[in-house]
């Protein structure tokens, strides 16, 4: 029991002697390390007589919980004053410049969206937005490609295991939810996002990539509409001077169906690459929209007609930008999207 006693006074008389925490930590370690002091003084109750081995315990259990008190309250208040002395002793410079925010930004396919969807807003056109995954009636039949129509060829389809059931190929399926909620209103909207197609991946192509469709149904609505709305977008994107230029084409769901070719910014072997050499990036398909679809959509063919459009906006970032690439923007490479 003495030794018991001795032992706490030689503990609290060692600690009050520590100048510092490493000072703290060696006192720790002397008396609660595995071969501690106190550790071997709880284990000397084998040796005390069995009568006064309750007592004995007793005692060494509120020396050894008195001792870990002490100890916590020496280093709590050791660190206390060695923020005390770094505070008054120790230089802070105001000076130092502090550790800046990063900052984000948005994708520049979120970017060259956000500002198509401005030029359409003033144009009156909504943003109507419909589903990715589609069935193969509205992908292809509702837009007059029935099943084995060669057509089809013409997009290259992700098929799920369902039967029936594709990533869309193209926004254009988006024409037929918008009508189908619409009519017989007027429309004026446009449908932007992803599409999938089961393509070769290269500079000019990926496997997916957004599109922007744009429906316009009403009385009276002409070609003429359509390429007035067609310029006067492409003014407003690329600036008065770009040149466009719009090429007679075909699609099942337009007739007639056109398409629009943007001048590629530069000339070098990119351009070349990224043009075939022709000097020109197409960015959209469309055409006045096909009976066969309008009646799909709910919509008499003798009473409206309208006028639709998909294009890409990658495509468009690249003409604006100079983006000789499109696999750039899906590689999340940090060197490509901080310039944006
Ligand atoms: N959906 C067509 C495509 O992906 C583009 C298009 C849209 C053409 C609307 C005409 C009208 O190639």
């Amino acid at each position: 029991m003495s030794d018991l006693l001795d032992l706490e006074r030689r503990a609290l008389d060692e600690l009050q002697a520590c100048g510092d925490e490493p000072a703290l930590r060696v006192w720790n370690t002397k008396f609660f390390g595995d071969s501690g002091e106190v550790r071997q003084a709880l284990a000397g109750i084998g040796k005390v007589p069995k009568d006064q081995r309750a007592a004995f315990g007793k005692e060494a259990n509120r020396v050894k919980e008195g001792l870990s008190a002490a100890f916590d309250a020496a280093l709590a208040a050791e660190k206390d004053r060695a923020i005390e002395r770094s505070l008054t002793h120790d230089v802070f410079d105001v000076t130092l410049p502090g550790r800046g925010v990063e900052c984000g930004r948005l994708h520049p396919a979120t970017q060259t969206l956000r500002e198509i969807y401005a030029i359409f807003a003033d144009m009156g056109f909504q943003v109507f937005r419909s589903r990715e995954v589609e069935d193969d009636l509205t992908n292809f039949e509702l837009l007059n490609m029935p099943p084995h129509h060669p057509a089809r060829d013409m997009w290259d389809t992700f098929h799920t295991t369902t039967p029936g059931v594709l990533l869309r190929t193209h926004t254009s399926p988006g024409q037929i939810h918008v009508m189908r909620q619409s009519a017989p209103q007027p429309i004026r909207a446009i449908l932007p996002g992803m599409c999938y197609r089961f393509e070769q991946i290269s500079t000019r192509s990926e496997i997916m990539f957004h599109q922007v469709e744009g429906l316009a149904v009403g009385a009276n609505i002409t070609m003429a509409d359509l390429k007035g709305t067609v310029q006067a977008f492409a003014r407003r994107l690329f600036g008065q001077e770009r040149r466009i230029r719009i090429r007679s084409s075909y699609f099942p769901f337009t007739e007639p169906s056109i398409e629009v070719d943007v001048e590629w910014p530069l000339v070098d072997e990119d351009a070349i690459r990224m043009t075939k050499g022709t000097g020109w990036l197409e960015i959209m398909g469309a055409g006045m929209v096909h009976p066969v679809v309008l009646r799909n959509g709910g919509y008499d063919p003798a009473e409206f007609s309208g006028f639709a459009f998909g294009m890409g906006p990658q495509r468009i970032a690249m003409l604006r930008h100079g983006i000789d690439d499109i696999r750039q923007f899906w590689r999340n490479d940090l060197r490509f999207l901080r310039q944006f």
